[in-house]
């Protein structure tokens, strides 16, 4: 569902080598970074669809396909790449790496720059970018609800066995 307007407004994107590449970044579980950008872009239609909210769909879904366009594996620390604060830093790293590449709209900067909000401090300014914002809290509560699952029922926790005792 949704492909077809993915592909309208944003088949470019969806088509780059960088883009592409975000496939071998894990965003939670077993999820790459990629397959979390196309479901969040897609949960954003489905919100504006379910209380049919007026807005621009270009940019809703641009803005959500490009809102972790960090390109690196967050799950791995080096001297040259510390991503310990990545909550708070890949919005804006996401923003300059799709800068070089896309013309952004006003909109879709915004969606980008907030979508981590409230750690943001500075809440979202456009409707499109609330609806990211929030799709994208959702997409990723059920990534790590799956992962929790599947943690109790392979029994291993950080690599350590554990039992419910329950
Ligand atoms: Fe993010
Ligand atoms: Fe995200």
């Amino acid at each position: 569902m949704y492909e077809d307007e993915l592909q309208k407004y944003a088949n470019d994107i969806l088509m780059s080598e960088n883009f592409k590449s975000m496939r071998d970044f894990i965003q939670h579980g077993n999820m790459s970074v990629q397959e979390h950008c196309i479901s969040v872009a897609k949960t954003s239609l489905a919100i504006r669809d379910k209380y049919n909210i007026d807005c621009n769909t270009r940019d809703l879904i641009r803005g959500a396909l490009l809102h972790d366009y960090f390109l690196y594996d967050w799950h791995k620390n080096d001297k040259l790449s510390p991503h310990r604060l990545h909550g708070f830093f890949h919005p804006g790293r996401a923003l300059r790496n799709a800068r070089k590449e896309y013309y952004l709209s006003s909109r879709q900067e915004d969606i980008i720059i907030k979508h981590m909000w409230p750690l943001t401090v500075v809440p979202p300014m456009c409707r499109e970018a609330w609806i990211v914002t929030m799709a994208d809290k959702y997409c990723s509560f059920l990534e790590t609800v799956r992962i929790q699952k599947g943690v109790i029922h392979t029994g291993k926790i950080h690599g350590k066995n554990f039992r419910n005792r329950n």
